[in-house]
């Protein structure tokens, strides 16, 4: 769990800058795993918003969420090129290798467009994946 100071400390790397709430909302869900209604409200304050436009970002965006997720994150490619490679057919395995332990997030191009299609855990990107492989690198999450 953060700190107001935590909060705040995240808040001024950015604040200064020109549209400055997504990259703090992006710096908060990175950290802190969510974006708490404590944390929207501070943020509001900080960048004198309502908290309603700052739930409404929030809400609006699906890389953020109010409660952290513990599992392990498997990010699919989902966008045109690895559709044309056949991601969509791979979606099943995925899920049923996934069940309930780990979370599969739809994204939407991790740049390897073509060499999909294409997946990532944490910091490393995966291409050239058939439903065998996905299902082992779900797996292995
Ligand atoms: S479209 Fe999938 S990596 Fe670019």
């Amino acid at each position: 769990m953060h700190t107001a100071a935590d909060l705040a400390t995240l808040i001024d790397r950015h604040a200064a800058h020109d549209g400055p709430l997504l990259p703090i909302l992006h710096d908060v869900q990175a950290v802190f795993g969510c974006i708490s209604p404590a944390a929207e409200a501070q943020i509001a304050r900080a960048l004198n918003l309502s908290r309603a436009e700052v739930h409404g970002v929030v809400s609006f965006y699906h890389d953020f969420t109010a409660t952290p997720d513990p599992r392990p994150c498997v990010e699919l490619c989902r966008a045109e090129a690895c559709q044309a490679r056949g991601v969509d057919a791979l979606v099943d395995a995925a899920e049923a290798a996934a069940g309930e332990r780990v979370r599969l997030k739809a994204v939407y191009c991790l740049g390897l467009c073509s060499v999909g299609p294409a997946a990532r855990v944490g910091d490393a990107l995966h291409a050239r994946l058939d439903a065998a492989s996905l299902a082992r690198l779900v797996q292995s999450a």
